[in-house]
């Protein structure tokens, strides 16, 4: 895919990554994803706003030259995790007389992480603006999106924000724009969920001052453009914002079926009292699926047998998980059968110390479950149903 433009003199000149199933070796990457870069000419000086992956350096040198791009004179980083940064030491070797643009905490990193000489780099303050001729570049600190140095640009007379990572979404598309907005959704929401959910605080803070701009399109890192900025601004309120909803995300592992047997009848008896269920079979479950469950679910429910005295380690992992990702969770709980003697409940109550949850009493089965324990997965799903209620009618 070559250069696609943008606005007069302003070019998408990134990659599509079709093939690519896996980030950081752990978040799945069901439909691709894509590396956004932008080049923005103005009548006096030529910018690059971020690059692409190093696997695909040659995609974006070809989209430069084909733009016949001779000389750059700046070159903006938002970010420094290597799929935008990666391909900057080839960028800067290219184009000797382009000046790095980043922020103070950038700096280094970049330093760090891709041997970046420093001279090449100049450090750009909150609101600083560079001139471009008829056009200027505001930078935007924005810590914490999703690492400590991010930053956005925004491109003051096009109206144009370039907000790196934030907003984006792990899709490859060959539509430079959102035309599927149901499909673009449930993508944003689920990169939502695995990189921005756990620094929901300082997304609150950013959301907040982006209404002091105009913003007429948004061009993040990944993913397609948004030409209803509107689209993803609202859907950010609402998943940093909204209270939780009635809904119970149960995380599952069984061995012998003692625990899938708890599972069904606790799923039927949460559904009897109109509580939603997301229930997710932890052997197989797709765990981006997981996390987007949990932006919206006001209670996790972890469901287990015992093994070797602990949690199966599956379900380990999805509390972890949890604990890491930071839901507006309010409630959680555990279900599950065990042999002989378990530690398991203490063992994943003591994974959750980041989730602001109250702990509803855990329901397990010594082996196979009987009448005393359905009768209490009944009570616990009613205790469920009955705080759902309380906390939307606070
Ligand atoms: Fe798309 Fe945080 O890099």
């Amino acid at each position: 895919m070559g250069p696609r433009e943008i606005r007069r003199g302003i070019h998408w000149v990134g990659a599509v990554d079709w093939d690519r199933r896996l980030f950081d070796e752990l978040i799945p990457l069901p439909d691709g994803t894509s590396y956004n870069a932008y080049l923005v000419r103005g009548s006096e000086k030529t910018v690059l706003i971020d690059t692409v992956d190093p696997t695909m350096t040659d995609l974006l040198v070809a989209n430069l030259d084909s733009l016949g791009i001779k000389a750059l004179d700046y070159v903006v980083a938002n970010h420094a995790e290597q799929d935008h940064s990666g391909t900057l030491p080839d960028i800067l070797a290219k184009y000797p007389m382009a000046k790095l643009l980043c922020t103070p905490k950038c700096q280094p990193m970049l330093v760090d992480l891709l041997a970046v000489s420093p001279d090449r780099i100049a450090a750009v303050e909150d609101h600083a603006t560079v001139s471009l001729g008829d056009r200027t570049l505001e930078f935007i600190h924005a810590p914490w999106v999703h690492w400590p140095e991010t930053m956005l640009t925004y491109l003051q007379e096009e109206k144009i924000l370039f907000p790196g990572d934030f907003f984006g979404s792990h899709l490859a598309t060959s539509d430079l724009y959102v035309t599927d907005e149901g499909a673009v959704y449930e993508a944003a929401k689920r990169y939502y969920a695995e990189i921005m959910m756990p620094f929901r605080t300082n997304i609150e803070k950013h959301l907040e001052r982006l209404k002091d701009y105009l913003i007429e399109l948004i061009a993040p890192s990944h993913g397609p453009l948004y030409s209803r900025p509107g689209f993803i601004l609202d859907a950010y309120h609402s998943w940093v914002l909204d209270p939780p909803e009635n809904t119970v995300v149960l995380a599952y592992i069984s061995m012998h079926g003692s625990t899938r047997r708890m599972v069904r009848h606790f799923a039927q008896a949460l559904v009897a009292r109109g509580v939603s269920v997301k229930q997710f079979d932890l052997s197989s479950a797709d765990i981006g699926k997981l996390a987007a469950a949990l932006v919206d679910a006001a209670t996790l429910v972890l469901a287990t047998p015992a093994v070797l005295a602990g949690a199966h380690p599956k379900a380990i992992y999805a509390a972890f998980l949890a604990n890491a990702l930071r839901p507006k969770t309010r409630f959680a709980t555990i279900i599950g059968s065990y042999g002989w003697g378990s530690r398991l409940k203490e063992q994943i109550i003591g994974m959750l110390p980041n989730l602001k949850v109250e702990l509803l009493e855990p329901v397990l089965a010594k082996g196979l479950p009987g009448e005393a324990d359905f009768q209490a997965l009944d009570n616990l799903a009613a205790a469920i149903a009955a705080r759902h209620e309380e906390f939307k009618a606070a």
